[in-house]
């Protein structure tokens, strides 16, 4: 999680001046879909515990700036709830799981719902070792009391969210089981469903059910790039997870530059992992990205402000995009390129 951020923040720019670049454009457009700049956000599970129906109003913000939202498998507001109540293009989730039952329901109610376009998460055959959970109280020891203890110093919270927040369950996993399911039932649900015997073929499978764009998303190297090209993905989305997989794997950013002369132009190139400004949107097209998906920067926003305060980051990342294409000369997403790259002290 640090060598994203510090990799990507080391990225040098090359300013251009006196370029003429009035009339400057930061659209893109990404499986027929028009983005007013090219990021979209990206899955995050529990969405919903950090504001009250926080998928709801996360995708409202991205509705507003026309972008894609992204709904986890995990998120606590079901697809249908989401899709009703707001009107941004929804991309959805999935996990190969071992329950191929839900997988197919699940499937079925994100094509009767209207979403545009799967992400389909490959780096989770098993879960990282996430030790940050144990001392959060996410998981481990006494970890529903501590909760309990942390909602009552979190008055604001506790109203908000914990109690006019509810049902806090996982709404696609209790849709499908007929039956609510709480955080206990989720992390023992997870624990349960990751399928490590994943291949290639269960892609196979999925592509029976889903004939939409497909994302794969969770790849860092060029040759499982080349991969999903031979596979027929129409994406993919170049991301460590945030850091939370393999502590030790590259950083998405130093990934991606050959993957980009692997892959560019074949398939939509999306990444994520240590974005948090409209500069670092800026780096990655640099670094060969289409487009990038947002996690933790629009979580932190929604947990502050809802709604309003993602709404607010992605007018602040627009502006910063515009700002960093101005000083380098780029009138467009397209022409931000490798040329957009300064040459740094012995390199
Ligand atoms: C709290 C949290 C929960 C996440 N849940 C999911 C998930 O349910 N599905 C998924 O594909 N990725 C999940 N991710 C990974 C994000 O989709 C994305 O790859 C990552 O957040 C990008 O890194 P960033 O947070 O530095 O932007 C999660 C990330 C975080 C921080």
């Amino acid at each position: 999680m640090r060598r994203n951020r510090s990799d990507l923040s080391d990225v040098a720019l090359r300013q251009r001046i006196l370029r003429n670049v009035s009339g400057l454009d930061t659209s893109t457009t990404l499986f027929g879909q028009k983005l007013s700049f090219p990021a979209a956000l990206a899955p995050v599970g529990l969405t919903g515990m950090y504001a009250r129906r926080g998928e709801v109003q996360a995708a409202r913000a991205a509705a507003r700036k026309a972008i894609p939202f992204t709904l986890s498998t995990v998120s606590v507001c079901p697809i249908n709830e989401v899709q009703s109540q707001s009107s941004a293009p929804i991309w959805f989730q999935l996990y190969v799981l071992k329950d191929r039952g839900f997988m197919r329901d699940v499937l079925h109610r994100a094509r009767d719902a209207g979403v545009t376009t799967l992400v389909f998460t490959v780096d989770m055959p098993t879960p990282g070792a996430r030790y940050r959970d144990v001392h959060s109280g996410m998981s481990g020891p006494y970890a529903a009391a501590r909760r309990l203890a942390q909602s009552v110093l979190h008055p604001k919270w506790a109203w908000d969210v914990g109690i006019n927040g509810r049902p806090h369950d996982l709404g696609n996993i209790s849709t499908y089981r007929g039956h609510p399911t709480g955080l206990e039932d989720y992390i023992g649900w997870l624990a349960q469903n990751f399928d490590p015997s994943i291949s290639w073929k269960d892609l196979e499978w999925i592509r029976t059910f889903w004939k939409g764009p497909m994302l794969i998303k969770g790849i860092l190297d060029p040759e499982d790039a080349r991969d999903a090209v031979r596979f027929g993905a129409d994406g993919i989305v170049v991301s460590n997870h945030g850091g939370r997989q393999l502590d030790g794997v590259l950083s998405s950013c130093h990934a991606l530059p050959p993957i980009a002369d692997a892959v560019k132009g074949e398939i939509a190139l999306l990444a994520d992992s240590g974005v948090r400004s409209g500069l670092d949107i800026a780096r990655m097209i640099a670094l060969g990205a289409d487009a990038v998906l947002l996690g933790r920067a629009y979580i932190y926003a929604l947990a502050a402000d809802g709604q309003r305060g993602v709404e607010k980051l992605l007018d602040l990342m627009e502006r910063e995009l515009r700002v960093a294409m101005t000083l380098t000369g780029a009138r467009s997403i397209r022409e931000i390129t490798s040329e957009s790259l300064a040459r740094t002290l012995g390199g």
